[in-house]
């Protein structure tokens, strides 16, 4: 008879384990669930990045791509300045296991305009709108990306807030520690920039996005070769918003979370030259 008294009281310690397992288990479940769906509202990030052939190319691009991964809902559209794409990036891109448009088109230089990633910009821009034409879902966020810049995860946290065009301080830019919008009352009041304060916004290419449905009902926006040095940020943006409407974020423009840091131009030996030849590897893709 005591036997079962013990059995009994095993079962009912059983039955109170596992009711306690299965509450302590579907809670983490139930979590999971509610992420999911939370996420799944996230709004596609089309990070837009011109690049060239030179000798950190790559160096840079797996730097940006490993950053990059650990954004959700990117897509990232690479746009190589030459007459073909390279094997390089086409590589990189593929390993990157990153959704992404690989594009290419020469810059045509002219003497009056020197600016880089002006015809790589718009063709960028030409491919998003007949993709968000097809998309169901057209909501977005561009997002004009150095290649060799620094990018704080923070920063595409904070560009999915944007109704229309938010802006944010760099660091590092424009001869200054960080380049930024001055916000008064939650509203852009100045900018604190010293090279050319005159522009009509002083901020850099990596302070600011736009959604990206704003390109659908103004096609015709584009960057351009007949402005001045300094000016691509102005030409486009003047399409999409004044200054008053900018939307300050990273708490009210007083986080850096990106940096326009630039990659020192390698200084390399040419081994032919050298009174002690040596093998330079040439066929090792650096
Ligand atoms: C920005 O400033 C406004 C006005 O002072 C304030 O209401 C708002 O909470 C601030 N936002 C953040 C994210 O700090």
């Amino acid at each position: 008879m005591p036997f079962v008294n013990i059995k009994k009281q095993y079962l009912a310690m059983g039955l109170l384990i596992f009711v306690m397992l299965f509450l302590f288990n579907t809670r983490p479940v139930f979590q999971c669930q509610f992420n999911a769906e939370v996420s799944s509202y996230l709004p596609v990030i089309y990070g837009i990045t011109p690049t060239y052939a030179r000798l950190a190319q790559k160096a840079d691009l797996t730097r940006l791509s490993q950053t990059l991964m650990h954004v959700k809902n990117l897509h990232w559209v690479v746009i190589e300045d030459s007459l073909e794409k390279t094997k390089l990036v086409a590589n990189l891109l593929k390993e990157s296991n990153l959704k992404y448009t690989h594009l290419n088109i020469k810059t045509h230089k002219t003497k009056q305009s020197t600016a880089s990633g002006v015809e790589q910009r718009n063709l960028a821009l030409d491919w998003l709108k007949g993709h968000l034409q097809k998309s169901e879902d057209q909501r977005g966020v561009v997002y004009f990306m150095d290649d060799d810049n620094t990018y704080s995860l923070k920063v595409f946290d904070e560009m999915r807030k944007i109704k229309r065009v938010g802006v944010w301080p760099v660091g590092i830019v424009g001869g200054m520690r960080v380049e930024m919008p001055l916000v008064t009352d939650g509203k852009v009041s100045g900018f604190n920039a010293w090279w050319k304060p005159f522009r009509p916004f002083p901020i850099d290419m990596a302070g600011f996005a736009i959604n990206a449905t704003l390109f659908l009902e103004h096609p015709e926006a584009k960057f351009s070769r007949k402005v001045q040095s300094g000016f691509q940020e102005s030409e486009i943006l003047k399409y999409f918003t004044t200054r008053d409407e900018l939307e300050p974020l990273a708490e009210n423009c007083t986080k850096v979370f990106v940096w326009h840091t630039r990659t020192q131009k390698p200084s390399i030996v040419n081994p032919q030259k050298l009174k002690r030849p040596i093998a330079s590897y040439d066929h090792i893709e650096v």
